[in-house]
Formats: structure tokens, sequence, C-alpha cells
């Protein structure tokens, strides 16, 4: 039969190892622990970069001189208001649902009044992509804010894309060395190669279907906790672990019950994710900044632990191990985490979608069939 055969056909459990696409866009030494986007190190972006320039670097291919930054920023800034409708929309929800199923919601909304809805080049695609990166921020706050009965605050063209969201949550500009902070942890975010929820925009985008499109996919992707998800998690383990005494039992009985730790193990880093070493970073000086080590020392305990019970199988943190305690210290709350990687992956989503697009073909991969065969069909009045 031929649905049986495999012949000339290779199946790997979650796509390991399979190569899915070509893409100039971002790379990972999953030994070495190095991410670099358009070749240039992660780490040397979290230094010297921001959000709108990293952001043009993995749109475009390059750095943007001055001109070229001001104009993309100038862009960018300019289409963070929402469509009406949509706010009228965020202001009508119930409290209750979790903030990435909002975001879903409220971009398949903004989608029907995009100026390009019915343009598919690549001008269209580009302004598309713009429009969704500042609105995913306006789209977080605006609901944040709903839901605590708060009016909304514009946002603020004086204010980069960091600090502008921080602003937008609270109503207060943000501590200047803070929103740099909360800028880096963006940067840190934007890509990582071909991960589940690029993977999902890129599935959508192979049909031709549209930005919008592609973009709700991988939001809802990005959701599950094996993916963004983890980082919210994380938080509840830390706290549920509530002292760093108590961490080495907690995290003893867990692998006893072969229960997954969140924030550590990837599908690429064997070693400890360049992301989280320099998140780690950043939440050891909020936490002193802030004169509150309770999470962190935990959090520490947690990887010491870790590093002494599973490192030999390539077990280290990754990106989302760090980043809530972060969060915490620049006020986001616990269930705006995952939404706030949206907020910086989004890059990367409608980078991946430019970049195959341009070269498209549909993705469909086949499905090695192992159930029965050769059976009849029995009318309903004589089944058992
Ligand atoms: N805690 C304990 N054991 C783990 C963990 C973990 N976090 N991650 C992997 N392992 C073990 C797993 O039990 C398995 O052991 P064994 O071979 O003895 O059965 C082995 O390592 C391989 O695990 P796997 O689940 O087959 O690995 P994968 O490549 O399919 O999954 C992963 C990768 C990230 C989904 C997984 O490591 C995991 O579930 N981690 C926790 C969730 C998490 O932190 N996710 C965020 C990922 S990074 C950011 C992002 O992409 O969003």
């Amino acid at each position: 039969m031929p649905f049986l055969t495999a012949e000339g056909q290779t199946y790997s459990k979650g796509l390991e190892n399979v190569v899915a696409a070509i893409s100039a866009i971002s790379a990972i030494d999953g030994k070495e622990g190095i991410l670099i986007y358009r070749g240039i190190d992660i780490e040397a972006l979290a230094k010297h970069s921001n959000f709108g320039e990293s952001s043009y670097l993995l749109l475009f291919g390059d750095l943007p001189n001055k001109h070229e930054l001001e104009h993309f920023c100038a862009d960018l800034f300019g289409a963070r208001e929402l469509p009406e409708n949509v706010v009228n929309c965020l202001k009508s929800l119930p409290p209750d649902p979790h903030p990435m199923d909002i975001l879903k919601l409220a971009l398949a909304h903004a989608a029907l009044y995009d100026p390009d809805k019915n343009r598919m080049n690549r001008k269209a695609k580009i302004r598309k992509a713009i429009r969704i990166i500042a609105q995913l921020p306006t789209i977080t706050a605006f609901y944040h804010r709903a839901r605590q009965g708060k009016e909304f605050i514009m946002p603020n063209p004086e204010l980069d894309h960091a600090a502008n969201f921080l602003y937008m949550l609270s109503g207060k500009e943000p501590d200047p060395e803070d929103a740099k902070i909360f800028d880096i942890a963006l940067v840190l975010h934007l890509d990582h190669g071909l991960n589940a929820s690029t993977f999902s925009a890129l599935v959508t985008a192979s049909t031709l279907s549209d930005m919008h499109s592609a973009i709700v996919s991988a939001i809802g992707t990005l959701k599950g906790p094996l993916h963004g998800g983890a980082n919210e998690r994380v938080l509840d383990m830390l706290e549920e672990i509530g002292r760093p005494e108590k961490a080495e039992k907690y995290i003893m009985n867990a692998l006893k019950e072969k229960r997954k730790i969140m924030g550590f193990g990837h599908r690429v880093y064997k070693t400890m994710d360049p992301r989280a070493k320099i998140l780690k970073e950043y939440a050891i000086k909020l936490s002193d900044k802030y004169n509150d080590r309770r999470l962190i020392d935990i959090a520490l305990k947690v990887e010491e632990v870790m590093k002494r019970e599973v490192s030999k199988k390539g077990i280290y943190p990754n990106v989302d191990f760090y980043s809530g305690i972060v969060y915490k210290f620049l006020g986001i709350p616990k269930d705006l985490y995952t939404p706030v990687f949206a907020i910086a992956r989004v890059v990367g989503w409608t980078a991946h979608v430019l970049e195959y697009t341009e070269a498209n073909r549909i993705f469909r991969p086949r499905v090695l069939y192992n159930g029965p065969i050769d059976r009849e069909y029995i009318p309903l009045e004589q089944r058992p």
C-alpha cells in the first residue's frame, strides 16, 4: 500500500535535527552557547544596540545609518495607536482571559482595519510588519489597564519602544536605567532561529496567507509552557519554593517524579543559553538595586542543584529562567511575561515571513501512517 511505505522518507520526532528552511537572520551555536543576529553576537548587541536598531538589523539585514534609523523609528512610533474599534473591543472584554489570548484576538481584529489588508507585495508586507510590531505593546498595555478598570495611557512619542511600553502599563515614565534593562531584555528575545512559533508563522505564511494570520498563528504557539509560556511558570515555581533552603528538596523531588523544571533545557543549547547569562546579571543587579533578593537567591540555588544533577545531560538555564525576575522588578505582572516575549519575538516572526515568502514553497511534510488498513465499513445499525 503506498500510504504505508516510508521509502525515501525520514522521520524525526519533534523534527529534531531536521533543517526545514534556509535563513540569513539568526544562528545558534548550541555547543558553545552563541547566538548571532545577522552575524553579530547577541552579547555585543545587548551591550551597544537597542530595540529599534536591532529590529532594523533583523528585518533588513544591516545595521541602519543615522537617517535610516530615524526613519524606521518614526514609522514604528507613528504606528502605535490602535484602530478605534479595537480600542472599544478591548474595553469590553472580560478581565480573566490570559493576555496571550487577547493578543491573538486583538491582532486578528486589527487586521480587519489594516490599510494594506488586501496587498501582498513586499512593501505592503513591511508596512504591516511595522504596524504589528508597534501595536502589540499597545494591545498588551491597554488590556492590562482595561482589566483593572483604569483609563488607557496613550503612547508617548518621546519614549522609545521599551520605555513607552512600561509607561503605557503604569502611567509613569520609567526610571531610565530600568527602561534600558527592559530594552536589553527585548533585544535578547528578538529572534532565535526556527523555534516553534517562528515555524508556525512560516507554515501559515507559506500558504500565501497574510502577515497578520502568520503572526496570530505564532502568538498561539508561543503561549505554550514548553515555549514562551515557561517564563511565567518559573516565577510560579520560585514562589512555590518560597525560600532558598527549600530549593534542594523541591528540585530533587521534581526530578525524581520526572517533572520538567521550567526555564531549563533546550533543543539546541547543550550549555547555558547566552541570553540567560545576560538576564541573570540583570536579575541580580535589580534584586540588589531594589534590596529584595528573595527570588534571586531561590533561583541561584535552583540553578546550583540543577547544575549538579542534570548538566551532564546538557540541561542548563534557558532564556526563560531569569527573565521573570527582571520583569517583576520592572513592575510587569506575571501573566504579561509571555506577551512581553511576543512583543520582542514579533520582530523575528515578521523578518522570517518576509525572508521566506521571497522564495516561497508551501510546507507540506508527510505523516507515517501506523493505523489499520483493509477495514470494512459497518453500517450504523450493525455496529455493536
Ligand atoms: N527539567 C528536567 N528535565 C529536563 C528538562 C527540564 N526542564 N528539559 C529536558 N529534560 C530532560 C527530559 O526529561 C529528557 O530526559 P530523558 O532523556 O531522561 O527522558 C531529556 O532531558 C530530553 O528532553 P526533551 O523534552 O526530549 O527535550 P526537547 O528538546 O524535546 O525539549 C524543551 C526542549 C525546552 C521543551 C524542554 O527542555 C523543556 O520542556 N523545558 C522546560 C520548559 C522550558 O523552559 N521551555 C522554554 C524553552 S527556551 C525558550 C523558548 O523557546 O520559548
